[in-house]
């Protein structure tokens, strides 16, 4: 039997190994795609010096344009003649071409000059030993051309982006993301009126960001997080009428927010946790009614809450406004954001008492409210803080408390709140048995309520309940 199986899988690989030896015997006779000689040797060299001298394209791709096609490469006719168009260098697919350790740009490369996209992922790795950086010459002879410079996750690209890249008047896209890369941003970037896209995201870029957008009504996406810009924000960002993307987060920016801001009507997201932005929130902001994520947390922006008319912002859906010295009372207009998923407050200082009406919004699924000063009594229903669980937090709200009466009955007693009824002061107190008996009574009524059951996943009940098993014992020692 299995030798039988053995020799059919034999005549098999052999039928098929014919089969296609009868497919290469056609291919060879048909016509290679006309290409200039020129042309096709600046290819070969440009990718050898990504992927190492040992590579020999005229002997593995004689026909790049045609009936060997090279991963990664794309060709497009021009008067009858193939041009190579797209040049995607990196390990995208199994069978891309991968880059050697020692990459080399080849000035070849601009002789490609009907190129329209050139990308290179993960291919320059290794920052001590082969440093790379983006030429500074020959950009002009692309400048035509060139519709889209991506380079994607390059920790071994260093340098500064050259200011020759301005030329590239017709670029679309410049997306160099999580690379090494260094120095200010060049205010020549401000010359590529066509962008709908410029990332430069998750590299070392410092200094300002330089005042050049005036011209870009046509960027769709801005994002310059994760660098170490400083300074006050341009007010040409203003001018980025269309934009829908504005992402500076995880910068060392500061001033205050621009008026400007009004004019981003189109906008969908902005991000600008992480910086140094003071001087309260901008009125501007409730003119931004496309707004669906808006998130400026980890800023020293103080001011009170209550400024902006919140229901103008009826498309948010993400309000992420955590630790930024907020001041007043929780604005009931934040619940006539119907959309809103996401509410986050903690760690600011806001007074007053929560409006329960929050409860009311339909796809809300994370609350967190802890590290401010709130007071009185917690008004949501158990249904509701059943369904939000672990995702809403209201702890380190010394004067906060909910209502027992309501949610001893369930697990849905909100994590460090404490209830309203009794004011427990364990250090004040003269009776230890006393508390002693109150705690173990508790303790008792958590583990009879919960059961010991194993669908208890509730991490915060158990340290919960374990803490107070601890507070028993340690009163029992002494
Ligand atoms: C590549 O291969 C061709 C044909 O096999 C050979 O003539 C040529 O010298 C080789 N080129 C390099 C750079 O090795
Ligand atoms: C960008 O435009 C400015 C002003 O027109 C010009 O001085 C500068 O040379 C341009 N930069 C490049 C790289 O073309
Ligand atoms: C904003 O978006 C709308 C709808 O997509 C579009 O028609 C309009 O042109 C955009 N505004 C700008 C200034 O780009
Ligand atoms: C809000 O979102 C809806 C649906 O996504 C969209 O049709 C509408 O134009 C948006 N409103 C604004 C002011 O952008
Ligand atoms: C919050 O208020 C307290 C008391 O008014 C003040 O000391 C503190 O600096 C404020 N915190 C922030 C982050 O504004
Ligand atoms: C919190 O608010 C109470 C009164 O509402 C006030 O007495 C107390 O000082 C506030 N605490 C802080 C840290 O601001
Ligand atoms: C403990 O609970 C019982 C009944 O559940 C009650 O009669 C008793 O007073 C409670 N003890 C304390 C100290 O709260």
């Amino acid at each position: 039997m299995r030798s039988m199986k053995a020799i059919s899988h034999a005549t098999f690989v052999i039928l098929l190994l014919s089969l296609s030896a009868r497919c290469y015997a056609q291919e060879d006779q048909l016509d290679i795609a006309p290409m200039e000689q020129a042309e096709r040797k600046a290819l070969y060299l440009t990718i050898q010096g990504f992927v190492g001298d040992s590579w020999n394209g005229s002997d593995l791709y004689p026909d790049p344009c045609g009936w060997t096609p090279i991963q990664g490469v794309s060709c497009d006719l021009f008067n009858g003649f193939w041009y190579v168009t797209v040049l995607n260098i990196g390990p995208i697919h199994d069978n891309s071409l991968s880059c050697a350790q020692n990459v080399e740009l080849r000035p070849q490369l601009f002789e490609l000059r009907h190129l329209k996209s050139l990308s290179f992922f993960n291919c320059f790795q290794s920052q001590d030993r082969f440093p790379a950086t983006i030429p500074t010459g020959n950009w002009e002879k692309l400048a035509g051309s060139l519709e889209s410079l991506e380079f994607r996750s390059n920790p071994g690209l260093i340098g500064n982006i050259p200011s020759s890249v301005g030329v590239l008047k017709n670029l679309q896209s410049l997306v160099l993301l999580e690379n090494g890369v260094t120095g200010e941003i060049p205010p020549d970037i401000g010359n590529l009126t066509k962008l709908k896209k410029l990332v430069l995201s998750g590299n070392y870029f410092i200094g300002r960001i330089p005042d050049v957008f005036g011209g870009m009504n046509e960027l769709l996406i801005f994002d310059l997080s994760r660098n170490s810009l400083s300074g006050k924000l341009p007010l040409s960002l203003g001018s980025l009428t269309s934009a829908l993307k504005l992402d500076v987060s995880h910068n060392h920016l500061d001033g205050n927010l621009p008026n400007e801001f009004a004019n981003l009507k189109n906008l969908t997201l902005m991000d600008l946790r992480n910086n140094r932005f003071s001087g309260g929130l901008t009125l501007s902001f409730q003119e931004m009614n496309s707004l669906e994520e808006m998130v400026l947390s980890n800023n020293p922006l103080g001011g009170d809450i209550r400024i902006l008319k919140w229901e103008n912002l009826k498309n948010l859906t993400i309000l992420e406004l955590s630790n930024m010295g907020l001041a007043g009372e929780i604005p009931e207009s934040i619940s006539e954001l119907k959309r809103l998923r996401f509410l986050g407050l903690s760690d600011n200082n806001l007074t007053g008492n929560l409006p329960s009406k929050l409860e009311t919004l339909p796809c809300l699924n994370a609350l967190y409210l802890s590290g401010n000063n709130l007071t009185g009594e917690l008004k949501f229903s158990e249904g509701f803080l059943g369904k939000m669980g672990r995702r809403f937090g209201a702890w380190n709200n010394p004067n906060l408390c909910y209502q027992v009466g309501v949610m001893m009955s369930t697990n849905h007693v909100p994590y460090g709140v404490k209830p309203c009824h009794k004011e427990v002061n364990l250090l004040a107190s003269n009776s230890k048995t006393e508390l002693l008996n109150q705690d173990m009574n508790e303790t008792s009524y958590f583990i009879a309520s919960m059961g010991f059951s194993s669908s208890a996943t509730n991490a915060f009940w158990w340290t919960f309940v374990e803490e107070i098993l601890m507070m028993g014992l340690f009163l029992i020692l002494i």
